[in-house]
């Protein structure tokens, strides 16, 4: 989704007689230092979300609560609380970094508020933050397990807790069976794909941009396990429907990318015919975009009939909970 030439690798040359360091790690090193605005503004963002989820836990008003009585005590299960809001600063940086990406690689609208350049920088800046978010909040979540567990010894302690929060398939409760490896997944799947960027000079640009394309899989995973797991979206009502209706710009936007990609080559044709691509990328790439389209329909069905998978909010607390804890 980006453009082979990284604007921030102009001014790199050494002067005469210094060994220059690799463009790539020059390249990284220069987004890490452009995102500290970023990750600033995406913590500033997390510490709202906690003030919020706790403010919450302490009214009687939190979801979490209603899902899992047991966590009645912001004081106790703050890390699970900031491991929350992690987890919803990341989906949000997510969701920003894929349209930011889906704006460049699709059609170019006539205009931008900002030049192409600034906006490359943005989306490879809000990428890097969105993995640091993501781990964060997969590490809040395996400390929370760690604080938990104090009936046995630390190191199988810290065995358990990293094993539920990193191993997949380990996790063994409830929902968490699926919901655990679609997030693991999507984070295994980010830092490599978000990575693959600072390297493309030895694995080549076109493996590059091949490989990531597959990016959008990593929010698709993300959003998946959201919607499956998290508890403050457990029950039909308005938070589940904004995470819904937030992901029809996402889903215009890829069948406009897919439509009408910025790169010519991309670009449909007849199967098979001069300048079109080949019979099997032809049918892949027209299956891209029959799919991105009954993707925007269908999230129009679940918007507009409010079928959206949302649980009923019992009259009574639950039995059970959907995570490992209180089941141990
Ligand atoms: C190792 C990978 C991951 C683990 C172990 C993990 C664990 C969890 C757990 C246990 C919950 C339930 C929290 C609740 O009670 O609501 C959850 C919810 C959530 N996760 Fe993840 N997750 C992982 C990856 C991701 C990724 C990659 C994202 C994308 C940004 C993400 C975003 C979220 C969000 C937004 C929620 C909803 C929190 C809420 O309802 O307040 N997770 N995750």
């Amino acid at each position: 989704m980006l453009s082979d030439a990284s604007p921030d690798e102009e001014g790199t040359a050494a002067p005469p007689g210094r060994r220059r360091p690799p463009g790539d790690r020059v390249a990284l090193r220069g987004d890490l230092r452009s995102a500290l605005p970023d990750a600033a503004a995406a913590v500033v963002v997390t510490a709202l979300v906690f003030a919020l989820l706790w403010a919450r836990m302490e009214s009687g008003a939190s979801d979490t609560v209603a899902v899992m009585p047991f966590m009645d005590d912001p004081g106790t299960y703050w890390m699970y609380l900031l491991s929350q809001a992690f987890g919803w600063s990341g989906l949000l940086w997510a969701w920003g970094t894929v349209m930011l990406g889906l704006l460049l690689s699709g059609p170019r609208p006539a205009r931008l508020p900002v030049s192409r350049q600034v906006l490359e920088r943005w989306h490879r800046t809000t990428s890097l933050t969105t993995t640091a978010l993501m781990s964060a909040h997969a590490l809040m979540f395996a400390a929370e397990l760690v604080r938990y567990e104090t009936k046995v010894a630390w190191a199988e302690r810290l065995w358990v807790a990293f094993a539920d929060t990193f191993v997949p398939g380990w996790y063994d409760s409830g929902t968490g069976r699926i919901a655990i490896p679609l997030g693991q997944g999507a984070l295994y799947l980010a830092i490599p794909l978000g990575l693959l960027f600072y390297v493309r000079h030895r694995i080549g640009a076109n493996t590059w941009r091949r490989l990531h394309r597959f990016v959008i899989v990593v929010y698709v995973l993300s959003v998946w396990h959201t919607l499956l797991y998290g508890t403050n979206v457990w029950y039909g009502e308005w938070p589940r429907t904004v995470l819904w209706l937030l992901q029809l710009p996402v889903a215009a936007l890829l069948l406009l990318r897919l439509l009408r990609p910025a790169r010519r080559a991309e670009r449909l044709g007849p199967p098979g015919g001069r300048g079109g691509a080949a019979r099997p990328a032809w049918w892949a790439r027209g299956l891209g975009r029959v799919v991105a389209g009954a993707v925007l329909v269908g999230l129009v069905v679940v918007v507009v009939s409010g079928r959206d998978g949302g649980r009923d909010r019992p009259t009574h607390p639950p039995a059970t909970a959907p995570h490992a804890q209180e089941t141990d």
